[in-house]
């Protein structure tokens, strides 16, 4: 894993962390050396003989000094290693985002892309600067002394590593046998974030039903969990850490008792001794930060693995050889697909939308309508048969080009934090005003926006004036009509909205219609009863097919879904009128 995500260095970089590495070594050899200096020193004067002083201070200035400079030096190049880490991830996942079907940009996948781009690509910055360059030239310095030493007395070098091993073993169980209730606190973490953020979005609700007591409680109880089982994890930690410190410690103490009888015994100089005592303390060193490595290390490769699910997605492939589509006739070709096995799955879809039709699909919800879009689109691949648009499969039709031929208008319209025509020219980037008004008076939205005191300078979106779905959706209609694309997708579009858009709405679809291929999908069967064919669907299956007094003739789904929604309008309208005669 470590080896993978180094992998992510350029060369440069690669040098540069090294770099840091090495200096950070010379930085605590030099440490060292000072204190060697100072024992040297002491021994000296302690034994009587003539020691000049100010060769001692040059010495030590002379090491400070370089000490410092090492220290700068690496510094500066653990930083710039760890930049380079982020900026190569960071590059590399921008080239990967771009390549992604638009079905990989769920709700829920827009909001982990940011958090790995925020988070966990800067704990990858932190990890190769801070921890990989320290631990590493912790490391190495640990066994120079340690060799050093050995050499300085083997029984001492003994004594010093003797309870060492029963240490990290302490350790390495510590930390394995803790994973399991470091997860149950993780899950329990994860748990009461996502209740807050249910809580948060649904205040509203709550406080029109005068719910959130309940949920309040809720909160408390999940909280409180997440307390505890943190707390557990705080006692486990702290168990095992106290015991790994105190045989790291305890080794220490054995080394200073041995080497004392040793100095009594006169087979161990003093100065031997106090080189032992003083600079065991730095071999030690990454034994007492081994648990602070440790926590990074997992920190580092959880991180790792988020990022990798971004480069283990499908993109969407473009042909080598693309070809152009003859005409603009839709065909489904035995077309199966599932989103996730064992789930919702459209069966055989066998059919054809001929070139400048408008066919209408209709179906319950869920019964898989905007499937049949989104396949078009090629948001996913279907697993069996085949789609093609002028008798040219949609798989060899250069990605970007297939794009630019369909347009899209749904029922959730997008509108950026831009101008009102900045909203429009999506459809077209090097449209001229007069082509956006066209394109809005067509989509019978011009008035609205002429009304507006700003007119087509009107800022929209985040922070801009509100508009009502069935605005934004007249607005996307007019993007639709400056992209002037052989084909439309209109996703129920007039679901939600009142009847004076309603009507506006449907002006603007059927001139948007003409000599295009279009797909409908409509909820209200009034709306489409002119469509030259009718598509029924239910679970997925094409159940029926034709037009609309044909199939409401039949004995199936369209006449019962039909005889419904006029069922529901009759009643209605005798509501309607019942009220206008009680009034006065
Ligand atoms: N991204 C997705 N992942 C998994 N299942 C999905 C996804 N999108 C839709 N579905 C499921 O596929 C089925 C058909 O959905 P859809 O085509 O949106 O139906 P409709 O548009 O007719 O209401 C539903 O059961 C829905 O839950
Ligand atoms: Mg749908």
């Amino acid at each position: 894993m470590i080896k993978q995500i180094l992998g992510n260095l350029s060369s440069k970089g690669k040098g540069v962390l090294i770099l840091s590495i090495i200096f950070f070594v010379l930085y605590a050899l030099t440490g060292t050396a000072m204190m060697l200096l100072v024992i040297n020193m002491i021994e000296k004067i302690t034994s009587g003989q003539q020691v000049i002083l100010s060769h001692y201070w040059l010495g030590l200035i002379a090491l400070v000094v370089f000490k410092a400079a090492c220290n700068v030096t690496a510094d500066m190049a653990k930083h710039f290693a760890g930049f380079d880490v982020e900026q190569n991830i960071r590059r590399s996942i921008l080239k990967r985002l771009k390549g992604f079907s638009l079905g990989f940009y769920s709700k829920e996948r827009i909001g982990e892309i940011s958090t790995i781009i925020q988070k966990d690509v800067s704990t990858m910055e932190a990890v190769v600067a801070h921890m990989w360059s320290r631990m590493s030239s912790d490391f190495i310095v640990a066994i120079i002394l340690g060799a050093g030493l050995f050499l300085v007395d083997w029984r001492m070098g003994l004594a010093m590593i003797s309870l060492l091993p029963v240490a990290v073993l302490i350790l390495v169980s510590g930390i394995k046998g803790g994973q399991k209730v470091q997860e149950e606190s993780q899950d329990n973490l994860a748990d009461m974030v996502s209740l807050f953020v249910e809580y948060v979005k649904g205040i509203p609700l709550l406080k029109a039903f005068n719910e959130s007591k309940d949920f309040q409680e809720k909160l408390q109880v999940s909280t409180k969990s997440f307390g505890e089982s943190s707390k557990k994890v705080s006692r486990r930690v702290a168990g095992y850490l106290g015991r790994y410190s105190f045989f790291v410690e305890l080794c220490f103490a054995v080394l200073a008792t041995l080497g004392a009888w040793f100095v009594f015994r006169e087979s161990l100089s003093v100065f031997n001794y106090l080189i032992f005592v003083i600079i065991s303390r730095e071999f030690y060193k990454p034994f007492v930060e081994m648990e602070t490595h440790w926590t990074n290390y997992i920190k580092v490769t959880d991180s790792y693995k988020r990022i990798m699910t971004i480069f283990d997605a499908p993109v969407v492939e473009s042909p080598v050889i693309s070809k152009n589509p003859d005409g603009f006739d839709i065909e489904y070709d035995h077309v199966g697909f599932s989103y996730e096995e064992g789930e919702f799955e459209m069966k055989d879809a066998n059919f054809r939308l001929a070139e400048g039709s408008l066919t209408a699909l209709v179906g319950p919800s869920g019964s898989g309508k905007t499937t049949i879009t989104n396949l078009l689109l090629r948001f996913w691949e279907p697993q069996r048969g085949a789609i093609r648009i002028g008798g040219v499969d949609i798989r060899d039709i250069n990605y970007d080009d297939l794009l630019a031929n369909i347009s899209i208008v749904m029922q959730n319209v997008i509108l950026f934090a831009d101008t009102i025509e900045g909203n429009i020219k999506i459809g077209n980037q090097n449209a001229t005003r007069d082509d956006v008004i066209e394109a809005a008076k067509k989509a019978m939205i011009h008035d609205f926006i002429m009304s507006l005191p700003m007119g087509y300078d009107t800022p929209v979106g985040e922070n801009g004036v509100g508009l009502s779905g069935g605005q934004k959706q007249r607005i996307s209609i007019a993007r639709a009509f400056l992209k002037d694309s052989p084909i439309v997708l209109l996703d129920e579009i007039t679901s939600n909205v009142d009847p004076v858009n309603e009507a506006k709405i449907q002006r603007a679809i059927s001139n948007l219609a003409r000599n295009r291929t279009v797909l409908v999908i409509a909820h209200h069967l009034r709306t489409i009863r002119t469509a030259d064919n009718i598509l029924v669907f239910n679970e997925g299956v094409l159940v029926e097919e034709g037009w609309h007094d044909m199939l409401a003739e039949a004995e199936g789904l369209y006449r019962k879904l039909w005889s419904a929604q006029e069922d529901a309008r009759q009643w209605l309208l005798a509501q309607g009128e019942n009220s206008c005669q009680e009034m006065p």
